[in-house]
């Protein structure tokens, strides 16, 4: 083992690898290590978050210890669910796992010169044709499940090396979260089986290595079985690691600060378990270094050796102080991080990086949500995990693109519905002041259950954006004819999350009266939908702090007017036709939740919209409408409703587009989304009248189209604040290119988003342009996918085309691990159509990739 002392694991900066130790000034290793941590402004416009590589992570390794990523370099093959001659014969006797090294396919050497390159996160759901059978419509019509076992089951594989130096180091395959049952090979020996779907697991596989030459990982992932009634993507689709400790070392996602404030001071309870895996019994301390946002040491903290039997564990516990600490909130997501390092004398045997924040969280039965003190409403949107042209393979930086997507329009809570989320959503919303509630895949207190329970709350249990846990969502049976059950189920499930967690409540979300089942066990109330129980409850429970666990489940298309059940479309208005018989509007929730002190606030189903549920029409509506924003993340008119009531900016939103060529005279029905006092309407100049904005309400006219344009101004104490305009376009004649960022990291994984729109020959955007366009990427980056926000749109998400839907397509571009310059060409290549190409260039800058295998 290399002899890294404590000194040099503090002086050093802290690296995040072996290899960084030997960063050379220490103001590079000082960046390297404080710069995830560094980030305290407050909401971010889309794009702002440049966070990337390893410091997305809150939980990062530091040497000795050693955590690569093992994302890069796979081979991919479709299998078969049924038939063992397209399954490199697996299952074609009863005997595959009669004897241990027997798997072939596991072996060095194995021909897999057919099978295809690619790298992870990887999605094949996502890159699948669609297909018309209704079973299928949940999730998206891909061709998914037993009845599809020719594109159900996919096998990875990777050839890698351990170096000589990894002689007497445990290493684990550690998986972020794969869909849906793995089995893991390593070097011909069957290793381990997982089949959680959203859970991280991993396999220590140390024993089947062999130190020196190469290695060989394979794994089985089969998709038949699902989950739920989403897309829920094919494969490994999250990270996976590669993490190396010595015998004795800190126990995986054991160290859990507590941070309890008192007004001026924070008295941090810290606390770690380390086991020893060696051979012999080692004695061994516990420190605790902890930085603020800047890397000044705020405090230190030392538990004494002890002595731990081989295959043995110990708990180590300490306190520290930060006066007056920078508190986390919504506005400066203030972090602060402790390095926790194994000690032997001056030797440092292993080390790990929390990142945590200092904030109180309290609901109230009287006075809702308090933030360090100060009451906050929960303007909170749940959210699916996948995203245009990437399926449920969602790249570290699109996380923080989302967010930011999700802050412009005053979000300041997500809900991860339904299951556990990647450990980058959490880092991006610590870091970006978003809070959190984080929700478990399974409600049972089975081995299972309990099992991915557990996981997620020892995961995130730092992170200060997380303000609550949820056991789960609308169990049925659990909350009705299996009610007793259901209480017992949950509060073992409550109990746990209390052990694991003294410092979060933890709910559910309740489809129903709250009255009995699941709901007694629970800390605070959630109720999904049915505006009708939250008030009776109150007065029955007036002790029981409420919240709206999901709300809204509104219907509408970006940029689509009119609602045509012949063509699946729906208008972005926020009308009675705008929701299911189960919901709600926009206007009619947040009413609701906005106007009672006494509840917390509330998730909208859904902030982006996803693939799967295209409520209420099926076929051929592949995705969702319940998104406030699209799939690429555009948003939809109601955007700018929450805008208006979530933010304090001065907001004015007109709508519909003034493009309605052939409904000349047509009654047209025109809105606008304001919190000004007034707004006036006037159409090619002359006024339609002047009406005072209802408090959480909208003003709408009916307006006789005539071509040119309409125009609103809108009136706060008396002064004319903001205009706005909508006119008639001319046809597109030219496209127009825009990235999320002009400069990005060489390390091959950040990510370029562009936007692609068309123009009159005034330069004006024409907001139903639906021209198909052609993207060409050459230079340091691949497209990894397009999308364009059309619920009606089976196109491949996966081509270098994309037709634009009412005005707007979204391309993803992502770094090689080369400097230079990306170029992105957008043409339209249509017989008789003739538009003026776009182009963009993106330069990627070196950097150091995350450390990888
Ligand atoms: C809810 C459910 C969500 C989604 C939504 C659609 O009942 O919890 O997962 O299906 O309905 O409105």
């Amino acid at each position: 083992m290399p002899r890294i002392s404590r000194r040099d694991l503090l002086g050093s900066g802290l690296a995040l690898s072996t290899s960084s130790l030997m960063a050379r000034t220490a103001w590079a290793r000082t960046a390297a290590l404080f710069s995830p941590v560094s980030r305290t402004a407050g909401p971010q416009a889309a794009g702002q978050d440049s966070a990337q590589g390893a410091a997305t992570s809150a939980w990062v390794a530091i040497a000795p210890r050693e955590q690569l990523l093992f994302d890069f370099g796979w081979k991919f093959m479709f299998g078969h669910g049924t038939d063992p001659a397209r399954d490199l014969g697996f299952g074609k006797s009863q005997d595959d796992f009669a004897k241990t090294g027997d798997f072939k396919f596991a072996k060095v050497g194995y021909d897999d010169s057919k099978w295809r390159a690619l790298n992870l996160p990887h999605d094949w759901a996502v890159e699948l044709p669609f297909v018309r059978d209704e079973a299928l419509q949940s999730h998206g019509y891909k061709p998914l499940g037993r009845r599809y076992p020719e594109t159900s089951v996919g096998w990875y594989r990777k050839e890698f090396e351990i170096p000589a130096s990894d002689a007497g180091r445990r290493v684990n395959l550690e998986f972020d979260g794969a869909f849906r049952d793995v089995l893991l090979f390593v070097n011909g020996c069957f290793v381990g089986r997982n089949d959680n779907g959203y859970a991280p697991f991993r396999f220590d596989i140390t024993d089947f290595l062999a130190v020196g030459p190469k290695n060989c990982i394979v794994a089985r992932v089969d998709a038949s079985f699902g989950d739920g009634w989403f897309y829920e993507g094919a494969g490994i689709y999250r990270h996976v690691w590669l993490t190396k400790v010595y015998g004795l070392h800190l126990k995986r996602w054991e160290s859990f600060v507590r941070a309890e404030f008192d007004g001026d001071n924070a008295t941090l309870v810290l606390e770690t378990i380390m086991v020893n895996e060696g051979k012999d019994a080692d004695t061994a301390g516990v420190s605790w270094d902890v930085f603020d946002s800047a890397g000044n040491r705020v405090a230190q903290a030392k538990a004494v050796g002890q002595t731990i039997v081989a295959g043995g564990a110990a708990t180590f516990r300490a306190t520290a102080k930060i006066a007056n600490p920078a508190l986390w909130s919504v506005e400066t997501p203030n972090l602060y991080s402790t390095i926790v390092c194994a000690n032997q004398g001056w030797n440092a045997l292993d080390a790990e990086r929390i990142t945590f924040g200092v904030r109180t969280a309290k609901f109230d039965a009287d006075r809702g949500f308090f933030l360090n003190g100060q009451p906050l409403k929960i303007q909170g949107t749940c959210n699916h995990q996948d995203h245009a042209g990437v399926g449920a393979a969602v790249p570290d930086r699109l996380q923080a693109f989302r967010i930011g997507v999700l802050q412009q329009m005053g979000c300041n809570a997500v809900r991860t519905s339904h299951n556990m989320p990647t450990p980058e959503l959490v880092a991006a919303c610590d870091r970006m002041g978003m809070m959190m509630m984080c929700e478990t895949r399974q409600m049972s207190s089975n081995p299972e259950g309990m099992a991915q329970l557990e996981t997620m709350i020892k995961r995130y249990r730092n992170s200060p954006s997380i303000i609550l846990w949820s056991i789960g969502n609308e169990e049925w049976h659990l909350q009705n004819d299996m009610s007793e059950e259901g209480a017992k189920i949950a509060a073992t499930m409550v109990r746990r999350c209390h052990e694991l967690d003294p410092t979060r409540v933890v709910s559910a979300a309740v489809n129903g009266d709250n009255s009995k089942g699941v709901s007694d066990a629970l800390d605070i109330i959630g109720f999904n939908y049915n505006l009708k129980f939250p008030d009776d409850f109150h007065k029955k429970h007036p002790a029981k702090a409420v919240f709206g666990s999901e709300t809204a489940s509104t219907i509408t298309q970006r940029g689509v007017y009119q609602t045509d059940p012949l063509r699946n479309t729906l208008g972005a208005y926020d009308y009675p036709e705008n929701h299911t018989d189960w919901s709600e509007l926009a206007e009619e929730w947040w009413t609701f939740y906005g106007t009672r002190e006494w509840l917390a606030g509330g998730f909208a189903w859904t902030g982006f919209d996803y693939r799967g549920e295209p409520t209420p029409y099926g076929w051929p509506s592949i995705n969702s409408n319940f998104g406030i924003v699209d799939m690429c993340g555009f948003p939809k008119d109601n955007f700018f409703y929450y805008k208006a009531w979530w933010t304090k900016q001065p907001v004015l939103h007109l709508f519909p587009h003034w493009n309605w060529e052939g409904r000349e005279g047509d009654e047209i029905p025109v809105w606008v989304h304001s919190n000004l006092d007034e707004v006036e309407l006037l159409l090619n100049g002359k006024t339609l009248g002047r009406q005072r904005v209802p408090r959480l309400g909208h003003v709408e006219w009916k307006v006789r189209y005539e071509p040119g344009t309409i125009t609103a101004h809108g009136w706060k104490d008396g002064k004319l604040a903001l205009t706005e305009e909508r006119t008639t376009t001319g046809p597109a004649v030219a496209l127009r290119l825009s990235a999320d960022r002009t400069e990005i990291d060489a390390d091959g994984e950040d990510l370029g988003v562009l936007t692609v729109s068309a123009v009159d020959s005034q330069g004006r955007a024409v907001p139903t342009a639906d021209v198909l366009v052609d993207f060409k990427v050459t230079g340091e980056a691949a497209l990894i996918g397009v999308g364009n926000g059309d619920p009606n749109c089976q196109e491949s998400d996966k081509e270098p085309r994309r037709s634009l839907f009412n005005g707007l397509a979204q391309a993803i571009v992502q770094a090689t691990k080369t400097a230079g310059t990306i170029e992105i060409v957008a043409e339209v290549n249509v017989r008789h159509v003739s538009m003026e190409p776009a182009k963009i260039a993106i330069t990627t800058k070196q950097v150091k990739p995350r450390p990888s295998a």
